[in-house]
């Protein structure tokens, strides 16, 4: 095996520092060692000797595709996260993404349903509604952490209505529960608990709303994901209440978390590069998709995804062998300069801009990645017509090695500029 690199991108201290100088390091690493072998990351979820060996860290755009593009010998089955979770965890938690064609398959069969052009049409207007009366509630006090106040609010509430859940603890329960789910290593949350309790209680949270839900909707269905889900059928049998926990938890942690901190990025972003958001204000219609896109590609919201070999692979001249470990830094992939020009500039007009911040496509390709779109962009539109001259203060972000995460932006506006 080779030796550990020594650009060290798995321990806590690396994802302790800025994204600025995180991406120097995946820099050095994609121009001399683009898939590097690294030592174990540093975990606080199960017990040194039951955490992973060592890590190949894939840095570079091409080979993240590649190795998303071939599911039959890059298998999700044994985890997403560089850190390991215990199996009962994983597999209660994580559902569908946690698994291999033919389970992955039909459990996404069922959810893409929901995603259906209609659906997604039905969707924006109601998306674009919501923004407005979340935006409009807070206006008039000029002030707000923004993050807590519009972010977390929109995809929760957006979230809540796939399910129709409207029970105002259940509406609490899935938004708050979603937001602890990716933060197990974040002090906030780990003064009172262990990480590795933040997680299940996190997962515990939602999985007793999904139970509740089920239960009723077996009673009296309706035109919603989970009428859907409690009558689906694999091989037979329907799923079992574990299962149903499980599935909730994976859409709650993937529909909330994601669209929350790109949105929280994309004003931090309009904030540090002011010339672009003037662009975006003098022409809104002809800059809003390409903002959108570049607010993705610039987030990067998933630092990573993980993967297990199944039979030897040759990438880069390197040897990947049965049973390694490796990490997708689509944050780093985002950055690759063979693909983006100027890949450190945050600019609104890239042409073509193809980023991997949904994934490098295969099978566990984002399953909302059109919804996040639509989010993102009435987002975008709504808060820069509405508040104009809104401005950022100091960002309070997440610890975390997997979500890019922003919990606190303050953030100032003239409630009487804009539309
Ligand atoms: C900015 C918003 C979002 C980003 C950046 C994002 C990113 C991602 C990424 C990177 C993956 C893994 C791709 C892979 O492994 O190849 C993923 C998977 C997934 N996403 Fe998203 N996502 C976003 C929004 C959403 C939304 C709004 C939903 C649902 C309403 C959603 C549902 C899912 C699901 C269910 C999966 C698992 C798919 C599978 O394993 O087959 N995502 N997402």
């Amino acid at each position: 095996m080779a030796t550990f690199s020594p650009l060290n991108v798995g321990s806590f201290e690396f994802w302790e520092t800025p994204f600025d100088v995180r991406e120097k390091v995946f820099a050095e690493l994609r121009a001399n060692d683009p898939i590097s072998w690294q030592g174990p990351p540093d975990s606080l979820l199960v017990e040194p000797e039951q955490n992973t060996d060592g890590f190949w860290a894939i840095t570079k755009y091409e080979h993240i595709r590649e190795i998303s593009r071939k599911p039959k010998v890059f298998s999700n089955s044994e985890g997403i996260f560089l850190e390991d979770l215990p199996e009962p965890v994983r597999v209660g938690a994580l559902s569908f993404i946690v698994q291999d064609a033919p389970e992955h398959t039909f459990l996404r069969g069922i959810v893409s349903n929901a995603f259906s052009p209609r659906h997604m049409k039905t969707l924006e207007d109601w998306t674009r509604d919501l923004v407005i009366d979340l935006i409009e509630s807070i206006r008039p006090k000029g002030e707000a952490d923004i993050c807590e106040e519009f972010t977390k609010q929109l995809p929760g509430r957006i979230f809540c209505s796939f399910f129709n859940i409207t029970e105002p603890q259940q509406v609490h329960d899935a938004i708050e529960g979603a937001e602890m789910i990716v933060s197990w290593n974040d002090p906030d949350f780990t003064k009172d608990h262990e990480p590795i309790m933040v997680f299940a209680n996190a997962a515990e949270m939602l999985q007793d709303v999904a139970y509740a839900l089920a239960e009723d909707r077996r009673k009296n269905p309706g035109e919603d994901l989970m009428s859907w889900i409690v009558d689906a059928e694999f091989e037979g049998r329907k799923l079992e209440d574990w299962e149903i926990g499980g599935f909730f938890v994976l859409m709650a942690g993937a529909a909330n978390d994601t669209t929350r901190h790109a949105m929280a990025h994309g004003m931090l972003a309009f904030e540090q590069f002011p010339e672009q958001k003037a662009l975006l204000l003098s022409d809104m219609e002809k800059y809003l998709d390409g903002a959108v896109d570049e607010v993705l590609r610039w987030s990067s919201v998933i630092l990573h995804m993980r993967r297990q070999v199944m039979e030897d692979y040759e990438i880069g001249g390197k040897t990947l062998k049965k049973g390694d470990k490796l990490a997708l830094f689509y944050c780093s992939g985002n950055r690759d300069e063979d693909i983006f020009e100027h890949p450190m500039e945050f600019d609104i007009t890239r042409s073509p801009n193809r980023h991997i911040t949904f994934g490098g496509g295969g099978p566990h390709f984002c399953l909302g990645s059109v919804l996040g779109k639509q989010m993102l962009k009435h987002a975008i539109r709504e808060v820069y017509t509405r508040m104009p001259d809104l401005s950022i203060g100091e960002p309070e972000y997440l610890a975390s090695s997997f979500m890019h995460g922003v919990k606190h932006l303050p953030a100032t506006w003239s409630p009487d500029k804009g539309v």
